[in-house]
C-alpha cells in the first residue's frame, strides 16, 4: 500500500503513538477509539462552514473538492479496514470503491480522472455524508471487539492519511475562495484582532554542525508507532554548522 507526503501529527494521534509497546490491548483499543473520533470529528468540523456549493468546487485540477475528500477519507477504512477485517462487512455502495479511490491502482479498477471530480455531483453531499456515518457506526461496532495488531496500524494509516486530506482540504478551499471574485471568508468574522499581537524580538539558534542521525526511528513492533514513508530510513547526514531564527518570519 502505497503511503504519501508528510502531515503535521496532531496531539490526538500523538496521544495514541506516545509509547505503544507493551501497552495492554484494552488501552489501545481506548487509544484508537478516541484518536478515530478525534480525527473523524476534526474532519467533520472542517466541513461546517462549507456550503454543499462549496463543498463542490475545484478550482484546478491538482485541487480537490471537500464532498470529495470526505468520502475518499472514508473509503479508506471501508477498503483497508472494515472489508479485510469484518467478516459480515458488504461495502455500503460497490462503485465508492472505486469512485473514491485516487492512487492504489492495485486494487485493479480504473480510477476516475483525478481532474473531474467536481463534475461529480452525483453521489450528493447527504449521501457521501451518510456513508461517513454508516462507515463511523460500522467502525464503532469492529473497535468494540478490539483490533488485531494488523487492523490497529491500518487505522493508524488511515487516522494520519485522513490528517494529511484535512491538510489538502484547506488548501483546496482557500485556492476555491481565492479564485471566486467575490473572495468569500472560509471563517466569518475579521482578522483585525491579531494585527495587534506583539513580535518578538528575532534572535537565532546555533548549532555545530557534523555527522546526525536523521529519519523517523520507527519502532516495527509498535502498531502505534507511525510514520510516513519518506520519513525512513533513520540515516547519518553531514551537517555544516548552522543558525535557525526564535521565531517565524512573514
Ligand atoms: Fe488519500
Amino acid at each position: 500500500m502505497a503511503q504519501t507526503g508528510v502531515t503535521a501529527v496532531p496531539a490526538q494521534v500523538e496521544a495514541i503513538q506516545g509509547d505503544g509497546s507493551g501497552v495492554r490491548s484494552d488501552v489501545r483499543d481506548s487509544a484508537i477509539r478516541s484518536g478515530y473520533k478525534a480525527v473523524r470529528s476534526a474532519t467533520s468540523a472542517l466541513a461546517a462552514s462549507m456550503s454543499a456549493e462549496d463543498q463542490m468546487v475545484q478550482s484546478c485540477p491538482e485541487a480537490s473538492p471537500m464532498k470529495w475528500h470526505q468520502a475518499h477519507t472514508t473509503w479508506f477504512f471501508e477498503t483497508f479496514v472494515l472489508c479485510p477485517f469484518l467478516k459480515d462487512c458488504k461495502p455500503l455502495r460497490e462503485e465508492f470503491h472505486w469512485l473514491f479511490n485516487s492512487y492504489y491502482n492495485s486494487l485493479g479498477q480504473e480510477i476516475p480522472e483525478k481532474g473531474l471530480r467536481s463534475v461529480f455531483s452525483r453521489p450528493s453531499l447527504d449521501e457521501v455524508l451518510a456513508f461517513r456515518a454508516h462507515i463511523d457506526q460500522e467502525m464503532d461496532r469492529f473497535l468494540a471487539r478490539g483490533a488485531d495488531e494488523e487492523a490497529t496500524r491500518r487505522i493508524v494509516l488511515g487516522l494520519n492519511h485522513e490528517q494529511q486530506h484535512q491538510e489538502l482540504a484547506l488548501t483546496d478551499i482557500k485556492h476555491a475562495f481565492f479564485s471566486n471574485p467575490l473572495f468569500p471568508s472560509y471563517v466569518a468574522g475579521s482578522l483585525s484582532e491579531e494585527k495587534d499581537s506583539p513580535v518578538s524580538k528575532l534572535t537565532w539558534h546555533s548549532f555545530d554542525g557534523g555527522l546526525v542521525e536523521t529519519g523517523y526511528p520507527l519502532r516495527a513492533e509498535d502498531p502505534l508507532d507511525f510514520c510516513f514513508d519518506n520519513e525512513t530510513p533513520r540515516h547519518n547526514t553531514f551537517l555544516e554548522p548552522f543558525q535557525i531564527a526564535t521565531r517565524e518570519v512573514s
